[in-house]
């Protein structure tokens, strides 16, 4: 196998990617009607696996499409796909949709989801990034009421991640009602007189896989996290803000609508629970 060929899992089979096939009238394609999981793989295993698996099996529900495969299935799945790329990191993109059925809003009886996967080389954050930390601006957050189901109607997330990237930014910082929420793909994380905030794991967000290993280090690493709503005004005076995702692990917001935050370089607390992310994610 080239170096870059990528094997993916479609429906019960595995296939080069080249090769997969979805029908038009697939509900994914046609309402977007589906959802999905990230989850990176350090040294060949999946990391927080139980979390992606419990998110991904709440977001089935959420949406009443019947799980595919138990814990165990999803499991075997997951590591064949690994076994078959070279990389040593990865990471795997897991997509359910409810199925080909006719053009109908409503659910269709009878119809199967449709199961894909696939696996991609871990392309981390460019150390540079890292040292001077990434620019981001505020937008409203437009997106619907049920931001906590990981779902592949992503409209409003791409939107806003386009407008950041227009505006020379890495990421967009979103307020609904002059309250953060979240990133276009990523939780939003405030620092304020040594103190680590971010917001209530509500409808309003998707609670993040990082988000409870953040809760987990900062224990670790003696942080004191607050979760509560956090005003706009909190943010603009933070001292340090942070963003987490699967792909991007930990990263400094260090620039906000064009003004530094705090004193404009990556601070202390990132640095103690980034040291701590990669420490467990080796373990
Ligand atoms: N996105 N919030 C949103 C809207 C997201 O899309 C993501 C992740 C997160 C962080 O979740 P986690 O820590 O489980 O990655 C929060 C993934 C990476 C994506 O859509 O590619």
């Amino acid at each position: 196998m080239s170096e870059n060929a990528q094997t993916v899992f479609l429906n019960g089979q595995f296939m080069p990617i080249e090769e997969a096939r979805v029908p038009v009238l697939d509900r994914g394609f046609i309402f977007g009607d589906g959802v999905y999981e990230v989850v990176p793989v350090y040294r060949g295993r999946p990391f927080r696996w139980q979390q992606h698996l419990k998110r991904l099996s709440g977001s089935l529900a959420a949406i009443d499409i019947e799980n595919p495969f138990d814990d165990t299935g999803w499991t075997d799945l997951v590591y064949e796909l690994i076994k078959r790329h070279p990389w040593a990191d990865q990471f795997i993109y897991i997509q359910v949709t409810r199925g080909v059925a006719k053009r109908d809003h409503a659910f269709p009886k009878g119809v199967k989801p449709t199961v894909f996967a696939m696996s991609s080389e871990f392309s981390p954050v460019p150390e540079q990034l890292r040292e001077t930390g990434v620019r981001a601006i505020s937008l409203p957050d437009e997106r619907w009421f049920h931001c906590d189901i990981k779902s592949i109607s992503l409209l409003g997330n791409v939107l806003a991640k386009q407008e950041a990237v227009q505006a020379g930014a890495f990421e967009c910082v979103m307020f609904r009602d002059g309250y953060l929420t979240e990133g276009s793909s990523s939780n939003i994380w405030v620092v304020r007189n040594g103190k680590l905030f971010c917001p209530p794991r509500d409808r309003l967000i998707l609670e993040g896989v990082r988000m409870s290993l953040v809760d987990e280090l900062c224990q670790i690493v003696d942080i004191d996290l607050d979760i509560r709503r956090i005003t706009r005004e909190e943010v603009q005076q933070a001292d340090e803000l942070l963003l987490s995702s699967a792909t991007r692990e930990l990263l400094p917001i260090t620039t906000l609508d064009g003004q530094p935050v705090g004193n404009g370089r990556p601070g202390p607390l990132y640095a103690k629970l980034y040291d701590a992310y990669q420490v467990a994610k080796l373990r």
